[in-house]
């Protein structure tokens, strides 16, 4: 398997949303790459790929780890005309272009644990990271980071996540290109931000209601920014994306951000 190279990845787009794509061999983290990239007038979206990254991040601080050369870790970073409110938007663009790609390329039936993890069979496959810099309540420059488990070999996994983490190779005994695996997903993204300025979100939410693995789950969410932990049955994702938790009380609490475990077994509606 050789390295993914800027051209393999040019010759499968589909439009002329992403400008300069660049491969780095080892990089630190690939958003911090993409955040500190200067920054041209062409309004193109820039896409940094690593076959390895140091300091590779997920959400709440965690690190992202993922052997050299066999996975995906890339950053988009775009210049969306959004509201701050809307940054969440970006978040599941990107896992839905995830994982329409990976059902494409791949015939895993993935789906997205709300809001950002990539799963298959109840286990990780990928996630995403959203980081945006915004200014007077505008978002200015966002860096869309995903990391997907392609063709990681099961003995590959660290032992604290052995149990919990999967990758495309381990699902189906196949390796995938990891160049088309890339070109989809930027294909896919591409496509659904352009078509958020026409048709809005209502069909992004109708689509992530579909790929969802949460809904009709009973989950537990410590939600970002209160150190609260809330539990109760996933009952809906609102036209924000947010998701609807309903209490053992009755109440209904729509949760903006958070980490989110899914009881096992339960239906998924
Ligand atoms: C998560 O599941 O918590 C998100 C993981 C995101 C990992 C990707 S790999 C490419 C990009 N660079 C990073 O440092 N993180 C993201």
């Amino acid at each position: 398997m050789g390295p993914v190279s800027p051209e393999a990845i040019v010759s499968g787009l589909e439009s002329g949303f992403w400008g300069e794509v660049i491969c780095y061999q080892t990089s630190g983290s690939t958003n911090d790459i993409a955040l500190l990239h200067p920054f041209n007038d062409s309004g193109k979206g820039l896409v940094i790929v690593a076959e390895a990254q140091e300091k590779g991040r997920g959400r709440f601080g965690r690190r992202w780890a993922s052997p050299a050369g066999v996975n995906i870790c890339m950053s988009m970073r775009i210049s969306p005309e959004i509201i701050e409110g809307h940054a969440s938007f970006l978040t599941i663009m990107a896992a839905l272009a995830s994982a329409s790609a990976l059902r494409e390329e791949t015939g895993l039936d993935v789906l997205i644990k709300w809001p950002n993890d990539l799963m298959v069979s109840g286990k990780k496959l990928g996630g995403i990271l959203a980081e945006v810099k915004s200014e007077r309540g505008l978002v200015r420059k966002a860096v869309v980071g995903i990391g997907i488990n392609l063709n990681t070999p099961a003995c590959d996994f660290p032992g604290e996540i052995a149990d919990t983490a999967t990758s495309a190779y381990i699902e189906t005994g196949c390796f995938f290109s990891r160049a088309g695996v890339i070109s989809r997903v930027l294909n896919e993204f591409g496509s659904r931000l352009s078509s958020v300025g026409q048709s809005g979100s209502g069909p992004l939410i109708e689509e992530i209601k579909s790929l969802s693995s949460s809904l009709g789950r009973q989950v537990s969410v410590t939600v970002s920014g209160s150190n609260t932990t809330i539990s109760g049955l996933a009952e809906d994702i609102d036209d924000q994306g947010m998701l609807l938790v309903r209490l053992a009380s009755g109440e209904l609490k729509r949760v903006s951000c958070g980490d989110l475990a899914e009881q096992e077994g339960g239906n998924r509606c």
